[in-house]
């Protein structure tokens, strides 16, 4: 693995789920690997659990870390070619990337989506310029339209509490009073469409995520009707693809609860956090014993660790 900026970089899924539950058992095995490198990680939005997650990772394998909240402590990066930077971007990405690849072996960064310029977010600016102009590996701590090491932890939750051989997995929109990014319900069904699940995506008119995402994945109208007999549910708020960073309802008639929880084949809930209770999800659906979060948050440092061990081991 070069770099990891989508699912892609992984060509076995189930595989990787494997190896990931293995180092869980053993998280200090390659604790040599890392000894005398450096991860960089490069903040151009908030976070918890990925920052800390990806940090005891890197403990995890002997990797220094060096955490820089880049949007308010750097120099504003200018990505475009030829341009005259005669007004507030100090620093070329071209600089900047050449630059962090002289401190780091690994550089890990996250920029999410601005949802108000359709094309540069899909172009993935920051996370592809970084690749372009770095020397070093460059690992996606949440993009513009992905979220993968979310999902490489996600996946690794759902394996760990799959009893049925082909489980029943609903991804549902929730609502929210911000308009949120695609990039985990993306990552998401990239992920889900690789296991042996059946998969359906439950959302109101006018959130249908991109159809170069969702390909053949069923969509539902109709969230009661799509949680009949799910194994999984994971609610998660985005707003409008079509009408590009739109809210289009702010009613609460799709907050998940336990009452519609019931339809399920006794589900268990996921949420990538953070969450808005009794907004996006009731009280006593998270406070619930099916509930996954904490498990997910607890899978995300195995998951990057695994992601750091191939980077590494490419050499
Ligand atoms: N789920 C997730 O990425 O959490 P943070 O935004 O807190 O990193």
């Amino acid at each position: 693995m070069k770099h990891f900026i989508t699912l892609d970089a992984i060509p076995d899924l189930n595989n990787a789920v494997q190896e990931i539950r293995t180092l869980k058992k053993d998280a200090f095995a390659f604790e040599q690997l890392g000894k005398h490198k450096t991860l960089g990680m490069l903040f151009f939005n908030p976070s918890l659990r990925t920052r800390l997650s990806t940090q005891k990772a890197a403990q995890h394998l002997g990797l220094k870390t060096m955490v820089m909240n880049f949007s308010n402590e750097a120099w504003a990066l200018e990505f475009e070619d030829g341009t005259k930077m005669s007004g507030l971007r100090s620093e070329h990405i071209k600089e900047a990337a050449a630059v962090v690849s002289q401190y780091c072996d690994v550089v890990a960064i996250r920029a999410f989506a601005s949802l108000s310029d359709k094309q540069k977010d899909e172009e993935e600016q920051v996370l592809n310029n970084f690749a372009r102009y770095a020397s070093i590996p460059v690992i996606n701590m949440e993009s513009a339209t992905a979220h993968p090491l979310q999902a490489l932890a996600d996946a690794v939750t759902i394996h760990e509490h799959t009893l049925n051989k082909r489980p029943k997995i609903v991804l549902t929109w929730a609502p929210h009073p911000k308009a949120l990014p695609h990039a985990v319900g993306n990552s998401f069904s990239n992920m889900v469409q690789r296991l042996d699940a059946d998969y359906v995506i439950a959302q109101p008119k006018g959130y249908e995520l991109d159809p170069r995402i969702t390909k053949n994945t069923p969509l539902i109208y109709n969230q009661e009707e799509a949680l009949e007999g799910a194994d999984f549910v994971y609610a998660k708020n985005w707003c409008s693809y079509q009408e590009y960073g739109k809210i289009l309802r702010t009613d609460d008639t799709w907050m998940l609860t336990a009452e519609k929880m019931k339809l399920t084949n006794n589900a268990k809930f996921m949420h990538c956090l953070p969450v808005r209770r009794n907004v996006v999800v009731a009280d006593d659906v998270l406070d619930n014993s099916n509930s996954l979060v904490i498990q997910q948050a607890n899978n995300r440092t195995y998951a990057a660790q695994w992601v750091l061990k191939q980077i590494l081991q490419n050499g």
